[in-house]
């Protein structure tokens, strides 16, 4: 037999094989995912905007070692058209690096930043939860470890592609009760409670509602941390966060040009301490909630929630995850859910997959929603999938 012949289609077979290999169009949760130049997707807490044609995924850019939990560059942009390949379009809100007295100054804290489209201004608005720099909480090398201010930061740019211009922050509704305020919010707050708790239910081991946190910060405003943002059909907008020191969620309508709050609110599952809320709406009108639990960086088991309104009531649903590891949300926290566009109710179940002591090594965990009878919805492990099963 010639051989050179036999090579040659051996070579050719293996080029085929290869170029297959980069055509293959696949998820595959908790793994690196690399964007156009080969580098780690570097875009971490992060939503999604779907806007003429392209998808645009914001998310928190993360240095090497434990200072990168902090800002030290800003929020980072990839687009894609497909969802699989992402393309780094590089930082579109930097942190400040002139002027110590900024509330996004390097080494503030600035999480999972969310960005909605305003149709009537035509600007792009960006949320995210911010801890500015300060006194209390400054590190000898000058970054920040304390949640203690709990506000929200804003910024806006014309295009999609940023730069983002810092508005300001904010603890949101000063002020404004919420739609279901009670009797024992108003009365005058006791001393015991001028003090911040921590972050989760072992420094809250008493119901928030005996503490009355929403009293103590009716003047200076709500606390605000882990959050997610919310554009319904009529082109209203939410802002969806932890407060009264993570026992509590807030639904918090923005005013018309979502730079600020309108005032209108309520609190949801109070003193049940969840966190990283992530909110959809099937094509018949259900809303979802997934959200986490209060342990920090360690992952814990994801809970859900659905109402007929937006602002309530609420039922609880318990943890969407079904297969093993389950319990820990598949070692994943919550950040959003991304509506896919030009399929009906298919939603991506986007988390995050921590590493708190080299935070650039986080991974990220996408599963499809499976909506159940739409009274339930299901997160089922995929170790490769594609949006071949929503079909
Ligand atoms: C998590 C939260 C993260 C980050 C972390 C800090 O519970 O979801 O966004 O704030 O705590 O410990």
């Amino acid at each position: 037999m010639n051989k050179i012949p036999y090579l040659f289609s051996l070579l050719f077979l293996m080029n085929c094989n290869s170029s297959l290999e980069k055509e293959k169009k696949y998820f595959s949760p908790g793994e690196k995912w690399m964007d156009n130049n080969g580098v780690h997707i570097n875009a971490h807490g992060g939503g999604i905007l779907f806007h003429e044609g392209l998808y645009y995924w914001y998310g928190e850019h993360k240095i090497e070692g434990e200072i990168g939990n902090t800002a030290q560059v800003g929020v980072h942009l990839y687009t894609s058209q497909n969802l699989y390949d992402w393309k780094d379009q590089g930082i579109v809100l930097k942190v400040n690096e002139t002027d110590p007295e900024s509330d996004i100054y390097k080494g503030s804290i600035i999480e999972r930043p969310k960005v909605i489209f305003n149709k009537k201004t035509k600007k792009f608005v960006m949320w995210f939860h911010l801890e500015p720099i300060n006194k209390v909480y400054k590190t000898a090398e000058g970054a920040n470890v304390g949640y203690g201010a709990a506000k929200s930061g804003i910024a806006y740019s014309d295009s999609p592609f940023g730069p983002f211009e810092y508005l300001r922050s904010v603890r949101p509704n000063a002020g404004k009760w919420p739609i279901n305020v009670q009797d024992f919010h108003k009365k005058k707050v006791s001393s015991e409670v001028k003090k911040i708790y921590g972050g989760g239910p072992e420094h809250l081991p008493v119901h928030v509602d005996s503490l009355n946190i929403l009293g103590r910060d009716f003047k200076i405003g709500q606390m605000a941390r882990d959050m997610t943002l919310f554009v319904d059909n009529d082109e209203k907008a939410y802002h969806i966060y932890s407060s009264e020191d993570n026992s509590t969620l807030h639904i918090s309508m923005l005013s018309d040009d979502y730079l600020s709050h309108s005032g209108t609110y309520k609190r949801i599952f109070p003193s049940k301490f969840n966190e990283a809320p992530t909110m959809m709406k099937s094509s018949s009108g259900k809303y979802f909630i997934i959200a986490s639990g209060c342990t920090s960086w360690s992952p814990n088991p994801a809970r859900s929630a659905t109402s007929n309104n937006i602002f309530g009531s609420w039922k609880e649903l318990g943890n969407p995850c079904v297969s093993r590891d389950s319990l820990t949300t598949y070692y994943s926290q919550s950040t959003y859910i991304l509506p896919i566009n030009g399929i009906k109710d298919a939603f991506i179940f986007m988390a995050d997959r921590w590493k708190p002591e080299n935070p650039i090594e986080g991974t990220y965990v996408w599963l499809p929603i499976k909506i159940k009878n739409d009274k339930l919805i299901e997160l089922e492990w995929k170790e490769k999938w594609d949006l071949s099963v929503f079909d």
